[in-house]
């Protein structure tokens, strides 16, 4: 029990290429000490491809209440769910992307979160698809 067969901190370790016990943390690691990353700095650059990413996870997660037009018609809805707001109304048109995306993560009102089941960069990909949504009803 106190002789085990196993590497002490610093030792020479043969196991690895680099002879290191402590290796480099991967690439992408974030210290627990730094705090969230800034959305707005992760925002993918819009393209076709992200609002059709987009599209796909808008029909997944949100059509359920907010209806495939975004109108807040959703079959959950007409089964007795709370009614979210149209997102062709001016308070909606007129919010920055940056709401939708904390909408997203945190939720709002009746409506929970969503930050387990979409991550960062489709967050972002729904929020140019509901943008297209509003062009569409409000041109
Ligand atoms: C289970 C039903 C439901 C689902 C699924 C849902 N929402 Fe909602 N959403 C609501 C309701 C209800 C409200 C209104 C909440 C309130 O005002 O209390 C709302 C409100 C909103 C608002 C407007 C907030 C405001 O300022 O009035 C946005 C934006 C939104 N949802 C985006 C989304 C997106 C994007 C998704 C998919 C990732 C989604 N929602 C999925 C029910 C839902």
């Amino acid at each position: 029990m106190t002789d085990q067969q196993k590497y002490a901190e610093w030792e020479r370790a043969r196991l690895f290429r680099n002879d290191r016990v402590v290796q480099a943390p991967p690439a992408g690691t974030v210290a627990r000490t730094a705090g969230s990353p800034d959305p707005l700095a992760q925002r993918p650059p819009m393209s076709l491809a992200l609002v059709e990413r987009g599209k796909q996870r808008f029909q997944i997660f949100c059509t359920p209440c907010h209806g495939r037009a975004g109108d807040g018609n959703g079959i959950v809805v007409q089964r007795g769910f709370p009614h979210p707001p149209d997102y062709a109304a001016p308070r909606l048109v007129n919010a920055p992307d940056r709401y939708f995306y904390d909408v997203i993560t945190s939720g709002h009102g009746a409506m929970y979160s969503y930050a387990d089941r979409v991550p960062p960069r489709d967050r972002w990909a729904i929020t140019a698809y509901i943008r297209a949504l509003q062009r569409n009803r409000t041109l």
